[in-house]
């Protein structure tokens, strides 16, 4: 199930303590971000990403917001993987300790192709893997896993969402953290490739998508 709705809402409206297997999160990093702006016209191809140009205080705000209702709903000992780069990953790190969450490992996201950047060129992202709790957490499903992840990106103009990660990443988070039929929540769907890749395994899904354009390419992407 998704919902074109603020996710903090949508966590409190739908979604009781203690009732989700695995959560993944791809939030807004507060760049000001509409895409690549390589293009013909010298515009980006799409709208700034809802809540991404907000003032410092204002996404520290936001952004505790989502990681307490993303605390609460979280089964104690499972994992939280939340999508960040270098600009605000000391940040999260710090938010994400303050709400509750144990922070485990810093996966290092290697996207194969360079991307923008003019002091070297930017190839990686990181996702923070963080679990509820520091006794019996869930162990990751293979032995053979590392923390650095070689998948690459959509290249800039076969993109639909301007932050759109591929499947294949959030593939290996859903594997590893969760089993057939457990509950997967998404608190960022953007374009829906978390959704995409659970329903593929066969996981249950809650997710929500602020933006009704974006909102509208995760539902078509599941047609
Ligand atoms: C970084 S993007 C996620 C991109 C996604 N991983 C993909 O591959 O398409 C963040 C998304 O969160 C959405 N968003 C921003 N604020 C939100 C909120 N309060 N509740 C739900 N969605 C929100 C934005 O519209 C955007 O699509």
């Amino acid at each position: 199930m998704i919902y074109n709705m603020d996710c903090i809402k949508g966590a409190q409206q739908y979604l009781e303590d203690e009732s989700a297997d695995l959560i993944v999160a791809d939030p807004p990093y507060n760049l000001g971000f509409g895409g690549t702006t390589q293009t013909k016209t010298k515009k980006p191809r799409f709208n700034i990403i809802a809540n991404d140009k907000l003032s410092d205080r204002e996404f520290q705000r936001f952004t505790f917001s989502w990681l307490r209702e993303a605390y609460r709903v979280l089964k104690t000992g499972r994992h939280i993987y939340v999508c960040i780069d270098w600009r605000m990953y000391p940040l999260m790190v710090l938010w994400m300790k303050k709400v509750g969450f144990t922070i485990k490992n810093c996966i290092v996201w290697d996207k194969e192709q360079m991307g923008m950047g003019w002091q070297y060129r930017y190839r990686h992202e990181f996702i923070i893997l963080a679990s509820k709790g520091k006794q019996k957490v869930r162990r990751i499903s293979t032995r053979k896993a590392t923390d650095v992840w070689r998948i690459p990106r959509i290249s800039g103009n076969k993109t639909i969402h301007p932050t759109e990660k591929p499947a294949s990443l959030l593939e290996p988070m859903i594997l590893n953290s969760s089993e057939e039929g457990e509950h997967v929540v998404d608190f960022f769907v953007g374009s829906g490739p978390a959704y995409q890749a659970a329903v593929q395994h066969k996981r249950e899904f809650t997710g929500f998508e602020i933006d009704p354009y974006h909102f509208e390419n995760a539902v078509n992407r599941l047609k």
